[in-house]
């Protein structure tokens, strides 16, 4: 079939699309009905039928006689060291560390946050959870002490999962310290910790409260995998919306298992046994689905990268990995090839290896620009597929379906809706725009399996974050247009929302850090280009009347205090003190023109300004940090 029948079965039968799909799925209780309309635009997928996540992912194919294949590798440049461990062994250390934390009360439905860097324990501790019906909340390491206090005090985990430390390069990340200091800054206290302690620092754990990851396991009967419903949330993952607390995402059971086996083959293109490698981190949601479930889910091996494109020790790192481990489909975010190309512009290191076994090369998370996609083709003569999603939906939005079809890539492009995703763009008021406008990105509801049902604890915010602007549709926050073909052109998020080297931060999250700043009346963070990075945060504080320090010294103190609020991923380095903040006559921060100055691009100066000469001051402010880039 082609992409476009697949596509328009699905249209035609949504029911019947999602029902065969589900049959690739071992059910405990199998669904009689995908799709279950809740009323006031909520939905369920898989609602009656019983399934375990972990079962799907791990015993059952140990069952089916894949038991030596290796589930997992480890491959950890920035320790030296490399690992494998084989779906027996992952059933095995998944249904003991489950059986662990049953036995100190985690049960079905409590929360657990996991903590930790790139290592299989990470996935392991993820499983664990699944296994018992219990729902995680990874915390990307990246984040400070009052970010994962904020997780903390959301989700109220029964326990969290934590490392003794994680491995950036030239840097030891101190996770115990922050753990610690998380705990005593929420109000919610977990009822213990599991400490997992590293080669590189062991930590000292509390007592009364912590145990040792391997001492807590000793002895413990496994756990064996307890079958949820098909809507029971499967995980909380935390995004960046417009204000500093951020949005749990909830994902639910059945459909996550569905929608994610669905991807490996028909838009991955890889056969089970396979190896795909997805370059993320467990903390996004790239790698809770291509790290960590789809790829487990359909019985292929999965590769934890613990290290950087480039530094780790050099440029090669990807084709190192790509060649040795045998990757079939590779997906990593454009960030990390612009650091490659930057460092190897002439594909030097590509040539050192054998690529050969490497099929395609996927990339998300941010914008595609086309130069380094056509460089990323150029130098490994693979085919570079663009796709395009968010942590809300879980997988594709839009793609290029492969395993189906592959369809003709028009580079700027993440080409076209997948199955389940009706997408329209519409106007301010709601109406469709036409081929080749932009508008707001829309999906006409219900949205597929897998995608979120809600936030958690929060239907209020989840309806207003994403159904009441447009009624009747999911508001996807990006801007763009479609073609006459049915292409996809993704141009900028309709709010706050910035994505640094593919990491997505709130602008609205930084300015309450800085308005804490005692020195600090008022302030403005923007989203500039950047060459690397794709976007970085660039703030504007006014002081308060009567302090007179100098400046240099709040501006190091605001970046200090960002790095320590929200953590070293913000990449919050560019501050400028100014006089005042250009307004409209009605008080709305003119934050879209500020952007465009450090971006050198042409500045709409709105007629409702209340005094265009507040712009010179801040191109004076951004001239003084650099900008505009050459
Ligand atoms: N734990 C603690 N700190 C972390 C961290 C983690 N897991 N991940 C990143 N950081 C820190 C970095 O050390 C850096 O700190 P610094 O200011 O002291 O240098 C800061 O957070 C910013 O990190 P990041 O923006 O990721 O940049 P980087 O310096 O680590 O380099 C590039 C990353 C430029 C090489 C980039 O190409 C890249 O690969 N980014 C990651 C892409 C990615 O995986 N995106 C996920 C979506 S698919
Ligand atoms: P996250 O939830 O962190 O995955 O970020 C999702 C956001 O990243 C989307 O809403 C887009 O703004 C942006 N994004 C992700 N993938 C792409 C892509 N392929 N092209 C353009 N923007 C993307």
């Amino acid at each position: 079939m082609s992409y476009a029948e697949v596509y328009a079965a699905w249209k035609a039968d949504p029911e019947a699309f999602w029902m065969d799909a589900a049959r690739a799925i071992d059910w405990d209780r199998a669904p009689k009905k995908a799709l279950t309309d809740k009323g006031d635009d909520l939905y369920a997928w898989f609602a009656d039928g019983l399934v375990n996540t972990c079962w799907n992912a791990v015993d059952r194919h140990v069952e089916a006689g894949r038991g030596e294949q290796t589930a997992i590798i480890h491959d950890s440049p920035v320790t030296h060291t490399r690992r494998e461990i084989s779906y027996v062994e992952l059933r095995n250390r998944v249904a003991t560390l489950a059986g662990a934390l049953r036995a100190k009360g985690v049960e079905k439905g409590d929360r657990v946050i996991i903590y930790m860097p790139m290592i299989p324990e990470a996935l392991e501790a993820m499983l664990a959870c699944a296994r018992l019906g219990a729902i995680h909340s990874v915390v990307f390491g990246g984040f400070a002490a009052n970010e994962l206090a904020v997780r903390i005090d959301d989700a109220k985990p029964k326990a969290i999962i934590a490392a003794s430390c994680g491995i950036e390069p030239g840097r030891i990340v101190h996770y115990k310290p922050l753990l610690d200091g998380a705990i005593e800054q929420a109000t919610h206290k977990p009822d213990f910790c599991v400490i997992f302690q590293r080669e590189a620092e062991v930590a000292h754990l509390t007592e009364g409260r912590d145990v040792n990851w391997h001492g807590f396991q000793y002895g413990v009967e496994p756990a064996e995998c307890v079958p949820v419903e098909g809507d029971h949330p499967a995980y909380i993952l935390y995004t960046s919306g417009t204000t500093g607390a951020p949005k749990g995402v909830v994902r639910p059971t059945g459909g996550h298992l569905v929608a994610l086996n669905w991807t490996m083959k028909n838009i991955y293109n890889v056969d089970p046994g396979e190896v795909f490698w997805a370059a993320s981190d467990v903390g996004w949601v790239v790698g809770h689905s291509y790290i960590c479930y789809a790829p487990l889910i359909h019985g292929n091996t999965t590769i934890v990268f613990e290290g950087k494109p480039v530094g780790t020790p050099d440029p090669g790192t990807f084709w190192r990995v790509i060649s040795e481990h045998k990757v079939r489909s590779f997906f990593t975010a454009p960030t990390a090839f612009r650091a490659v190309k930057r460092e190897d512009p002439t594909g030097e290191f590509i040539a050192k290896y054998d690529l050969s076994h490497l099929r395609a090369i996927y990339l998300a998370g941010e914008r595609a620009d086309p130069d380094t996609i056509e460089w990323t083709q150029d130098k490994t003569g693979k085919p570079v597929y663009d796709h395009w999603w968010q942590t809300e939906t879980g997988w594709t939005i839009a793609g290029n379906p492969v395993g189906i079809e592959a369809m003709p890539v028009k580079i700027g492009s993440p080409t076209v809706a997948m199955p389940g995703y009706d997408i329209r763009i519409l106007a301010e008021d709601g109406s469709e725009k036409p081929d080749g406008e932009l508008g707001a990105i829309a999906v006409k509801l219900p949205l597929p399996p897998g995608t979120l049902p809600t936030l958690w604890n929060a239907e209020e915010r989840f309806r207003k974050s994403y159904l009441t602007t447009f009624p009747g549709y999911y508001e996807t926050g990006d801007a763009g247009m479609k073609d006459a073909d049915g292409y996809l052109w993704i141009m900028a998020r309709t709010d706050d929302v910035i994505n640094v080297a593919g990491h997505r931060l709130s602008t609205g999250g930084m300015e309450e850090v800085l308005a804490s700043h005692p020195d600090v009346a008022e302030c403005a963070v923007v989203g500039v280009k950047d060459e690397l990075k794709g976007q970085l945060p660039m703030g504007f504080v006014c002081l308060t009347k009567g302090v007179n320090r100098p400046a240099a010294e709040v501006e190091a103190e605001c970046v200090k205090l960002v790095r320590d609020r929200i953590g070293p991923v913000a990449a919050f380095k560019l501050c400028k003190v100014v006089d005042r903040l250009p307004k409209t006559r009605s008080g709305k921060i003119l934050r879209r023109s500020m952007a465009a100055i450090a971006d050198g691009e042409e500045v709409k100066v709105p007629a409702t300004i209340d005094d265009p000469a507040i712009l010179d001051e801040i191109r004076e402010g951004v001239s003084a940090m650099g900008y505009p880039r050459g």
